[in-house]
């Protein structure tokens, strides 16, 4: 199965990435993710990256599409993947029919996570990460089931996002809006585009979620 999740920024693509990964094994890949990993990691491409990242911009699409290219190339991809947070431009998505053309894996479904804008800035903002294994909580709509512990790992270490901060998360609204619309009307146009209404209980999302995951795995 071979999936791109879409969103805004705090729609819920990490959240609802987690649920199907428990659920069907196939590769997550979240571009977001690896320039995070890569800037920790102090590498040249989180170098790149960080100056785009820490003012809420795009990374130049040949970065990034470069990574996906490589990452896709990988073995775990051959029984499936998610896209989080990619394409995010008319060019990623050209490109990344390319790749994925080349590699064989094609694009089966592009699953919107529709939330209005409205929503985004409260869940960025109460967003919390495990430290050890990448979970994502939000300190209202998804707290740990025990305070200070991770649900999945037991760590007891948590960080925010330094690109939740609200000077940030307003240009990462702004840059990801103006892109939506082509975005959709591009996958609509090839007939993969399905949406589902990310405005709703995390469980009742991944509710109607499955339901398109059962459809195409048929
Ligand atoms: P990226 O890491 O992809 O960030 P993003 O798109 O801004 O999305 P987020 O990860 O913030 O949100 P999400 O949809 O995953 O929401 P989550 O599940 O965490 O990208 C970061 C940066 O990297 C970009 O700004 C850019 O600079 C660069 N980049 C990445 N990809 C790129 C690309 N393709 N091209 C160029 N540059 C790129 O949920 C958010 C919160 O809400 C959590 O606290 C969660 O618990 C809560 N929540 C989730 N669902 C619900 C629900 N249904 N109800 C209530 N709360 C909910
Ligand atoms: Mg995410």
């Amino acid at each position: 199965m071979n999936l791109i999740l879409m969103g805004l920024p705090g729609a819920g693509k990490g959240t609802q990435a987690e649920k199907i990964e428990a659920e069907y094994p196939i590769a997550h890949i979240s571009t977001g993710d690896m320039f995070r990993a890569a800037m920790a990691a102090g590498t040249a491409l989180g170098l790149k990256a960080k100056s785009y990242m820490d003012s809420g911009s795009l990374v130049p699409d040949e970065v990034t599409e470069a990574i996906v290219k490589e990452r896709l190339g990988e073995s775990d991809t051959d029984a499936g993947y998610m896209l989080d947070g990619f394409p995010r431009t008319i060019a990623q998505a050209e490109a990344l029919e390319q790749i994925t053309a080349d590699l064989a894996k094609p694009v089966e479904a592009v699953i919107n996570i529709a939330v209005e804008p409205e929503v985004l800035v409260d869940r960025l903002s109460g967003r919390f990460i495990c430290k050890t294994c990448g979970a994502t909580y939000h300190k209202l709509y998804h707290p740990t089931k025990v305070a200070g512990t991770c649900d999945r790992c037991g760590g007891h270490e948590f960080f925010q996002r330094d690109d939740d901060k609200p000077e940030t998360v307003k240009n990462r609204l702004k840059v990801n809006i103006e892109m939506n619309t082509p975005l959709l009307d591009f996958y609509k146009s090839r007939n993969l585009l399905f949406e589902v209404n990310g405005d709703q209980d995390i469980d009742l999302v991944f509710a109607e979620i499955e339901k398109i995951l059962k459809a195409i795995a048929k």
